[in-house]
């Protein structure tokens, strides 16, 4: 089948080359030509592990980058729309959304084929039926249905997992207008023969995208909420009670033997500094605000962002009760990115942490794997001193903040146990063993 992808950001990009080595002829559009001379040599312009090689192996052959849209929806039979939706504090922005439909829409006057257009970018119930299906038809003067197709099928990929989630999936959503739109989009998901498909209408498509990542988020923040209480508590330690949690056999099934499966998605299920990134903060922000558009509350997700927010406060809490004043003490943060296996540092619990710090006049000296040039954009070069290895982060400090998951981390109980006196460890992701430092302080414990 040949496709065109409008917009070469992380879902449009992952989603062309992966189609390409599925076997379909595709066209990345974009309006960035910088950014399609890179991939029309190989070159990705955002890091996803097991990008680069799928599209060296598909660019000049399956895969084309091309500014021209006008001759990728005139060469395809199917156009995927993939910009961004980014979050303006009230509402998401869908001006790119109205650009891109127009500009279909335009190509579809001149085309006399049947075509059909599917919304994968996230937006909120109702975008694809009343903002880009009219823009669509008013710019053809042709109409959805009889003429063309429209459709919405929203993205499931974990960044940094993003290529394993594409081409491994474990659901594919088609909502559709009509059922010959429907059965074009299920052409194109036709090599997945074993997974299963949801066939719906467009706003219940947009529904499951938002209200998929809002379950995610909220089992965060209970799980935070929770483990601030066992604190408060004290000698219950939040890891313990939800390991209690976890064998509830709904959660964790018993399978022959007495043997468990345990979800992966238990792992939301545990304390920490809070959710960052680029996707369930603005998506639950944006559920929030469409449901209060139509009179509905959202209570319930408006606490989980709260109590994401406040999470932070936590990691500043802890240093407070072992340094009265934060004035100069040296402190080594651990991990910069929102999670780990990503230099993204969008709505990273980082950020709030490091600026609380270095508001109080705390020295600071950070390490993160990759994503230390991110953290110079937001917070210079001089302010933060970057270490380059994880032992030279430990040269001298009084307190140790880990703050994202990364693997390398594991190795801290080894370096720090020779220190005398050992630092303060905080951790903020509940990942190390609390018995293997002198003095240590976890969420939730
Ligand atoms: C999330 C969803 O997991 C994807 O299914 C969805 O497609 C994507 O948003 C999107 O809307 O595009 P992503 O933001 O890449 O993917 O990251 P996650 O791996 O889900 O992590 C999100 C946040 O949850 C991070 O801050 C992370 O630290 C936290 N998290 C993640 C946990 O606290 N526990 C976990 O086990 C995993």
């Amino acid at each position: 089948m040949k496709v065109s992808v409008i917009g070469t950001g992380y879902v449009g990009l992952v989603s062309g080359v992966c189609l390409a080595e599925l076997g379909h002829t595709v066209f990345c559009v974009d309006v960035d030509t910088v950014k399609i001379d890179q991939i029309n040599q190989g070159i990705t312009p955002i890091h996803e592990k097991g990008l680069a090689d799928l599209l060296k192996k598909n660019v000049g052959s399956r895969l084309t980058a091309t500014a021209d849209l006008e001759r990728a929806v005139h060469e395809t039979e199917l156009s995927l729309i993939a910009v961004g939706t980014p979050f303006d504090g009230q509402e998401i922005d869908l001006s790119y959304i109205r650009h891109v439909a127009e500009k279909i829409g335009d190509a579809l006057k001149s085309k006399s084929a049947y075509h059909v257009v599917v919304v994968k970018s996230t937006v909120v119930p109702g975008t694809t039926d009343t903002v880009v299906t009219p823009l669509l038809e008013s710019a053809s003067g042709k109409k959805a249905g009889p003429d063309f197709g429209v459709g919405m099928n929203p993205e499931f990929l974990r960044e940094g997992e993003a290529v394993v989630d594409f081409m491994s999936p474990d659901r594919i959503v088609l909502g559709a207008c009509d059922t010959r739109s429907l059965s074009v989009m299920q052409a194109l998901y036709a090599p997945f023969e074993s997974v299963d498909i949801l066939s719906t209408n467009s706003k219940t498509a947009e529904m499951i995208k938002y209200t998929a990542n809002s379950l995610l988020a909220t089992m965060i923040s209970f799980s935070n909420e929770v483990g601030n209480l066992c604190k408060k508590t004290g000698k219950v330690d939040v890891t313990e009670v939800m390991q209690g949690v976890h064998l509830d056999k709904r959660l964790s099934p018993i399978i022959d033997n007495g043997r468990r499966i345990v979800p992966s998605f238990t792992t939301y299920i545990e304390a920490g500094c809070g959710f960052g990134g680029s996707c369930f903060p603005k998506d639950v922000k944006a559920l929030i605000s469409y449901g209060k558009s139509l009179g509905e509350p959202m209570g319930l997700l408006d606490a989980v962002i709260k109590v994401n927010q406040a999470q932070p406060r936590q990691i500043i809490a802890m240093l407070e009760k072992h340094f009265p004043s934060l004035d100069g003490v040296h402190i080594t943060i651990l991990g910069l990115a929102f999670k780990p296996e990503t230099d993204d540092m969008r709505e990273s619990p980082a950020i709030p942490v490091i600026q609380t710090l270095l508001n109080r006049g705390a020295q600071l000296c950070a390490f993160d794997p990759v994503a230390k040039d991110e953290a110079m954009k937001l917070f210079g070069e001089d302010t933060i001193q970057y270490a380059k290895t994880l032992g030279d982060a430990l040269a001298q400090p009084q307190a140790v903040v880990l703050l994202t998951r990364w693997d390398a981390f594991k190795d801290l109980a080894r370096l720090i146990q020779p220190m005398k006196p050992q630092p303060l460890v905080i951790d903020g992701r509940r990942m190390l063993d609390k018995n293997a430092f002198d003095r240590y302080e976890g969420i939730g414990m």
